[in-house]
């Protein structure tokens, strides 16, 4: 264990955008002893973690559980629904919509890659990976694509690589305003659980989810909640799938059960986890995740440093990214802040590798874990001689002591 366990004393700050800190209570769920999957125990397990999750996604259609990353959900949904040589209209916000868009090309389809052009002025970085999708785009292209030959329109809801999220009910506007048949799919891998999502009220046929975000729990499963069109339609998709197909799924979880192993103790943290986050209700734990993310925007301002969304409607409650001056090097300030404090940051990925850092603010935290890491990232740019406006710090903290409410009952 002591390449995996060799921090000094206390808990590891893992502050990162995903895998998100795992409350003890769903550890513990975890290490219960595995059940017999084909046994009658199982189905009560199975058909409360589905019900469970029609919630969290807000629909009252099939959602499937794959034993995988948000990497095979993503391969599960274009695999179901496309076939060959399809185009799909997929937009550009960052590293996972482009990751994404590379799947797309793997598996034979003909993605179109939309985004708004060119970089920003003062920081150099590309306009669309600091904006969110814009539906008007979305519109003006499929109303050029008359003879309908685009057959999905893929965006990501909350792009982790950025801290921007984008507005999945305008982009289904775009797409009806445009009287264009196209499905609507969704990767809100990092956004379920923690930034509102509707499947069914914003009539999203496929949306892709983890369960190492908002859901709390380790990396492992992955999943597709789907729409009664989705499902229409991949009865006739052409592109080969196996393991990924809905069909035999859908009908085994009818009797909460799966046509091959699945991941038993995950799905006991799931399980925990969904009850969890019913008690709580989602508007308060997204409100919740709102607020953190003001707090740690408070800092970020009062640092003076710029963060990667610039527009001010669409920060993610998730995550904050906090792009560094021109000339530092934003992996040398994370290596630093991990080495003397023992705090993880997200990495700047794809175009924005080495410019900016990645503050989560998901999963098992609190107002004090967040002030501590705040600490811990203020000390760290001192120390690499970042320039900072004022204390991140203190701002924050007069932000958290005038907002803090009760955490008891009240009575
Ligand atoms: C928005 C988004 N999409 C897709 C992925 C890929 O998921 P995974 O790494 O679980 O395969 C991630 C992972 O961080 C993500 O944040």
């Amino acid at each position: 264990m002591i390449a995996l366990d060799n921090h000094p004393s206390g808990r590891h700050f893992l502050q990162i955008p995903g895998p998100s800190p795992v409350p003890d209570r769903i550890l513990r769920a975890i290490s219960l002893p595995t059940i017999d999957h084909r046994g009658p125990e199982f189905a009560t397990l199975g058909k409360k973690v589905i019900a469970g999750l029609q919630q969290v996604f807000q629909t009252r259609h099939p959602v499937v559980i794959y034993p995988a990353s948000g990497t095979g959900a993503w391969e599960a949904a274009l695999a179901n629904v496309m076939s060959p040589g399809d185009a799909v209209l997929m937009y550009e916000t960052g590293h996972f919509a482009t990751l994404w868009q590379r799947m797309a090309q793997r598996l034979g389809l003909e993605p179109e890659f939309l985004g708004l052009p060119g970089n920003d002025e003062a920081t150099g970085l590309p306009h669309s990976w600091r904006h969110g999708v814009q539906a008007d785009l979305i519109e003006e292209r499929l109303r050029k694509d008359s003879a309908h030959r685009i057959k999905a329109v893929c965006v990501v809801h909350n792009e982790t690589s950025t801290g921007v999220t984008s507005d999945i009910a305008a982009v289904r506007r775009a797409i009806d305003a445009a009287g264009h048949p196209a499905l609507l799919m969704v990767d809100t891998i990092s956004g379920l659980a923690s930034a509102d999502f509707r499947h069914d009220e914003w009539g999203v046929d496929v949306t892709v989810s983890g369960s190492q975000k908002g859901l709390m729990l380790p990396p492992g499963i992955s999943f597709n909640a789907l729409s009664p069109r989705a499902i229409e339609v991949s009865k006739t998709a052409l592109l080969p799938k196996a393991f990924w197909a809905w069909d035999e799924i859908v009908e085994m979880n009818k009797g909460g059960y799966w046509p091959y192993t699945p991941s038993t103790n995950l799905l006991y943290g799931l399980s925990e986890a969904l009850d969890m986050v019913l008690e709580q209700g989602l508007p308060v734990i997204f409100a919740r995740h709102q607020r953190w993310g003001e707090g740690v925007r408070a800092a970020v301002r009062a640092w003076g440093l710029p963060t990667q969304c610039a527009d001010e409607r669409v920060h993610s409650p998730v995550l904050t990214g906090v792009i560094t001056p021109q000339g530092v090097d934003a992996d040398a300030v994370r290596k630093v802040i991990h080495e003397r404090f023992d705090l993880s940051l997200g990495a700047g990925l794809g175009k924005l590798k080495g410019r900016m850092f990645r503050i989560g603010h998901l999963g098992d935290c609190n107002d004090l874990t967040l002030m501590a890491a705040l600490t811990g990232v203020e000390m760290g740019l001192k120390l690499s001689a970042v320039p900072l406006a004022g204390s991140g710090v203190l701002a924050a903290m007069d932000f958290f002591a005038s907002t803090a409410q009760s955490r008891l009952p009240r009575g």
